[in-house]
């Protein structure tokens, strides 16, 4: 006879008559709702719904209170018993009870496994017993909703302005050169002809690490590096983070970015340089845009000079921007100082060379319109966005 076929006579039907008989026919009743129940959780559930059914329809089967087995027991056993077994009964029928709370729907659900595998471990449910609970995993109820859109990102201002530079360089034949931004005092200085009563060797201009090595205040060094490394015929570019001693303000950071150029080969003269800065400032900012060069000094190169180019905004006419000039100064340049070339180890009675250094972020910054430097450094989504 089964429980739900016992639950259904009195105590006195089924022949038990003393307080040890009841236990063991409790004992039954547990056993059973414990078996069922961790039946369930074996086996788990194909989705949510089911899950949901699965879990009322067992909490019904015990707990409902018209013709559920507890309201049953309750009736037939525990009202029904004499006198001398009530006590027993009532006893025995607080502990199912109390068993019985796991039945409840709240606390199942939490614990039977939604899983895909829920079909096959009814078929073998004695393995799926132990192995079902490994096999949690969420299966979202509606597989039509929309996933989760992840937000591309996009490059850099100043990444897009040194692409652009450097495509332009490439074009020409040249090749990206790059080298350490912690550089020694004998590259960032010395073998650039820098002597050492030069002001931008002044702790007020470079950031040192201790008295040989920086934070490389230009990109120049990588000038010797690169010639030490291939000798000449040489034509480079060199990109990368700049460091001085700077405060922070609209046109200065303590971190930029510049862009190196070097030619070394024989025959080179300033025409060469004059010709390809122009051809590099006209791909860069239009046709229309006119080149000037200025005398300046460099201890690297001998002649030095500066360059600038017509206006961007006003065309040359003066504006704000260019106040009132016509001309935005955009970089130094110069012939490679002969001691220079020997420094990197080539003979300048053979080779001779040109050098420009430029700062990227102000290409930028001339080229997208912007007019704080600082903008570049601060991460800020609302300025990243628009470019
Ligand atoms: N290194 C120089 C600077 O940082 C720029 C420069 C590079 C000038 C190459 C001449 C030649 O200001």
């Amino acid at each position: 006879m089964t429980i739900d076929e016992k639950s259904r006579k009195t105590l006195a039907e089924l022949g038990i008559t003393d307080a040890a008989g009841v236990d063991t026919l409790f004992a039954e009743v547990r056993a059973l709702l414990q078996a069922e129940r961790t039946d369930l959780l074996a086996r788990g559930a194909a989705s949510a719904v089911e899950r949901d059914r699965m879990c009322k329809e067992l909490r019904d089967r015990w707990l409902a209170r018209k013709n559920g087995i507890l309201s049953t027991i309750d009736e037939k056993w525990l009202k029904a018993a004499s006198k001398e077994l009530k006590p027993a009964v009532g006893k025995s029928f607080n502990a199912v009870r109390q068993t019985s709370a796991a039945l409840e729907i709240a606390a199942l659900v939490k614990e039977v496994p939604v899983n895909a595998r829920a079909e096959e471990n009814r078929e073998s449910s004695a393995a799926a017993r132990t192995a079902a609970p490994e096999f949690v995993r969420e299966v979202p109820s509606d597989l039509t909703l929309p996933g989760n859109r992840r937000p591309l990102g996009s490059l850099h201002p100043v990444t897009q302005m040194q692409r652009e530079i450097e495509e332009i360089f490439l074009n020409l034949g040249f090749r990206i050169e790059d080298g350490p931004e912690i550089e020694t005092v004998h590259y960032n200085f010395d073998t650039l002809n820098i002597p050492e009563s030069h002001p931008s060797r002044d702790d007020w201009d470079t950031l040192y690490i201790d008295a040989q090595t920086v934070l490389r205040t230009h990109t120049s060094p990588v000038q010797i590096r690169s010639m030490e490394k291939y000798g000449a015929p040489l034509y480079i570019i060199i990109p990368g983070k700049c460091y001085r001693h700077d405060n922070p303000d609209a046109s200065h950071s303590p971190m930029f970015h510049q862009i190196e150029g070097l030619a070394v080969d024989r025959d080179i003269t300033f025409a060469d340089l004059k010709g390809t800065l122009d051809f590099f400032a006209k791909k860069l900012f239009g046709e229309k845009i006119r080149t000037r060069f200025q005398p300046s000094f460099f201890p690297f190169t001998e002649p030095s000079g500066e360059v600038s180019i017509s206006c961007i905004f006003c065309g040359g006419d003066g504006c704000r921007v260019c106040k009132e000039s016509g001309w935005i100064e955009v970089m130094g340049c110069g012939m490679v100082h002969p001691q220079v070339l020997r420094n990197g180890g080539i003979d300048p009675e053979k080779y001779s060379g040109w050098a420009f250094g430029l700062g990227i972020d102000r290409f930028a910054m001339m080229k997208y319109d912007i007019n704080d430097i600082q903008l570049l450094f601060q991460s800020d989504l609302r300025f990243l966005q628009q470019f």
